[in-house]
């Protein structure tokens, strides 16, 4: 099969693909969703596993997708997951599979995903205090996420990433802390700016911590040099921590946004294309895959979506305006 690249206007081509399997979550992440959830998606909307899979598949075999991360939500809330990944592992060119998840009932399932071809983890932590993460998620929950978390390293996922946004006033104090905790266990910490995709836009850029201030703060207890592995399409700002070999990430989608060299687009649980995080539109393949149109027709308008995406998140536009989905219901 011929393999066309999903192009945009602005040089760039996205291979990696984020599906968000569910956009219903287990905890409630203060910068995320509000403490009574979301009016979650009528299940009839949500994309079968069948459907998820067709799509993954035109991804993959003719629009040159490289890499597979299943975000939610939740992931590990979507029942067919394990199968989901078996069957995204069984494509050719085999592309490598992750998975972003708060850890919760990772325990359970990470040897049962590792033998389904997961090849790597990504797990949401904000602190190592349980009373702080308590007030985070508002659910008392520290102890599941660092079992889970343990889980997947005794299932030999590797690199097991640790995904962490700071809240002034909360956890803004913790920065050392949680490296020096992920550096015990050979975790990957990387710290992100909270960008305005939550669900309530209570988002104020100048109450976010921002990269440098995240740089500072832990360098009140390590030393920090750039990395000087390049960087590619990769969002993080690699530091090596004490003269290395072990590393953290600062991603800076705010002050230093890397919208130039993205790599990235997204299938949402109901079928929709969305080609930026901030994109104000999306592109409906559910309904034409339920009128029976063909592959061939499916990545036709899929790379069409690609192709309208625009330069940049432009946050620091005065006309910004937040998308209308949150970041749970798209795909982190
Ligand atoms: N800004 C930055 N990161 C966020 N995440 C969720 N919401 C936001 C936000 N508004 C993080 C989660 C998770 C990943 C998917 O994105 O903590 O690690
Ligand atoms: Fe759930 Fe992730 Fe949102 Fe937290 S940030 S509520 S773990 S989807």
């Amino acid at each position: 099969m011929t393999m066309l690249p999903l192009a945009d206007r602005h040089g760039r081509t996205a291979t990696d693909l984020r599906v968000s399997l569910t956009d219903r979550c287990n905890l409630r992440c203060s910068y995320c969703m509000p403490a009574e959830g979301l009016d979650w998606l009528p299940h009839h909307e949500a994309l079968t596993d069948e459907e998820v899979v067709r799509l993954i598949s035109i991804g993959v075999e003719r629009l040159g997708i490289t890499e597979v991360r299943f975000t939610g939500g939740e992931p590990l809330l979507r029942r067919g997951l394990s199968g989901i990944i078996a069957a995204t592992k069984a494509l050719e060119p085999v592309p490598e599979v992750s998975l972003t998840t708060n850890a919760l009932g990772l325990e359970r399932t990470a040897v049962a995903l590792a033998a389904a071809g997961l090849d790597r983890v990504n797990v949401s932590l904000d602190t190592i205090r349980a009373e702080d993460f308590a007030t985070i998620t508002r659910r008392d929950r520290l102890d599941d996420v660092i079992r889970g978390i343990e889980a997947a390293t005794a299932a030999g996922l590797d690199p097991v990433k640790v995904n962490a946004v700071l809240m002034p006033g909360v956890n803004d104090d913790q920065a050392p802390e949680l490296l020096g905790w992920c550096l015990e266990r050979g975790l990957h910490l990387r710290f992100i700016e909270q960008m305005p995709l939550d669900a309530q836009h209570a988002w104020e850029r100048s109450a976010m911590i921002t990269a440098d201030q995240i740089v500072a703060s832990l360098q009140t207890r390590f030393t920090l040099n750039p990395s000087t592995k390049s960087r590619g399409s990769a969002p993080a700002e690699e530091f090596l921590v004490d003269d290395g070999p072990l590393t953290v990430g600062v991603i800076a989608s705010v002050t230093r946004p890397f919208c130039g060299d993205c790599d990235r687009v997204r299938l949402t649980a109901d079928g929709q294309i969305v080609n930026c995080l901030f994109a104000r539109e999306e592109s409906d393949l559910r309904t034409p895959m339920r009128a029976g149109a063909t592959d061939d027709e499916l990545a036709g308008l899929w790379l069409a979506a690609v192709l309208g995406k625009l330069p940049g998140h432009g946050i620091d536009d005065p006309s910004f305006l937040q998308p209308d989905r949150p970041m749970s219901a798209i795909g982190g």
